[in-house]
């Protein structure tokens, strides 16, 4: 069965089961969010979420290539005045099914308008968590390079002896740095914290993330041609992302409407040409958490 370039009626948990072992080289996601919007999609239960999601995190972990990685864009919900534990709960017990958790990214939401609450400020960012089965995944950092900022190249103008020097973090974090490396570059790579702006066009859909966010992700892991999955796909963003950056995919989703609307978005899409740094990236697998070049794509 030729399972690629599909969006799929149904429960991810029970479409996946007729997937092969190993053929999947990203999962990008946004799941339904506890208890939010059930009157649009129907919402699980803050205390249900974790049991919820397992079996369908099992079935992910079966389908992604051990070079893949796992990217879950999720929120925890303040419930009673405070925020719920689902997403901690969720990451312990994704790791005892053997994902390892290699990192989170920010999404700093840009253009959020402001508001008042009586304990607490706008909500402005949202985690993206990155899963991988194994420290040797595939990641393409060229791919997402940024044009050096004016504060940094002020700051490279005027460095102290430390700069010059590699320099261990005072956080403990093991983020050691030599700031001379950056000297007379244009391209540096991103941090950690993604800045793009909300989805404001109506697509009939509530939840609709940003077409930048999941190209981001699909840049960095993975190489025209590869596969990548959203098994709760909407109003299918993920699948477009995909087809324009020339890569497979597979959308899933259990509403009927949703997958209508999916595959009418992306009935006109076509693979847009490369962009120069996307040209540059190469083919990098981390060798046990160290990067290791094996030649350009
Ligand atoms: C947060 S929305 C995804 C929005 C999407 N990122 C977009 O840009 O449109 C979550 C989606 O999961 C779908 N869903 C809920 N439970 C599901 C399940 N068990 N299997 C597949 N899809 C499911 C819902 O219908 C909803 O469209």
């Amino acid at each position: 069965m030729k399972f690629t370039d599909k969006i799929i009626l149904g429960d991810c948990e029970k479409v996946l089961q007729d997937f092969p072992d190993n053929c999947i080289d990203l999962i990008f996601t946004s799941p339904p969010y506890a208890d939010q919007r059930s009157k649009t999609y129907g919402g699980i239960k803050p205390d249900h979420y974790v049991e919820w999601f397992l079996p369908k995190t099992a079935q992910f972990f079966r389908v992604l290539k051990p070079t893949g990685t796992f990217i879950l864009n999720i929120k925890e919900r303040v419930v009673d005045g405070e925020r719920h534990t689902y997403v901690i709960d969720l990451i312990s017990k994704a790791r005892e099914q053997g994902w390892l958790w290699t990192e989170e990214f920010i999404w700093h939401k840009k253009n959020s308008y402001p508001g008042k609450w009586p304990n607490r400020f706008r909500d402005n960012w949202e985690r993206l968590i990155q899963f991988n089965k194994d420290k040797n995944f595939a990641m393409y950092q060229e791919a997402v390079m940024v044009p050096v900022g004016s504060w940094a190249k002020e700051r490279l103008a005027k460095l102290s002896e430390t700069d010059k020097i590699r320099d261990e973090s005072r956080a403990g974090s093991g983020f050691g740095k030599n700031v001379s490396n950056w000297i007379g570059r244009d391209m540096v790579y991103p941090t950690n914290v993604i800045h793009m702006a909300t989805e404001t066009g109506n697509k009939n859909h509530s939840a609709v993330f940003p077409l930048d966010l999941p190209e981001w992700f699909i840049k960095l892991f993975t190489k025209p041609g590869d596969v990548v999955l959203d098994p709760f796909v909407g109003s299918g963003t993920t699948a477009l992302a995909a087809i324009e950056l020339g890569r497979n995919f597979v959308g899933i989703d259990i509403n009927s409407e949703y997958v209508t609307l999916s595959r009418e978005r992306i009935k006109e899409s076509q693979p847009r040409l490369p962009s120069i740094a996307e040209k540059k990236a190469k083919y990098i697998v981390t060798k046990n958490g160290k990067h290791r070049k094996t030649g350009k794509k």
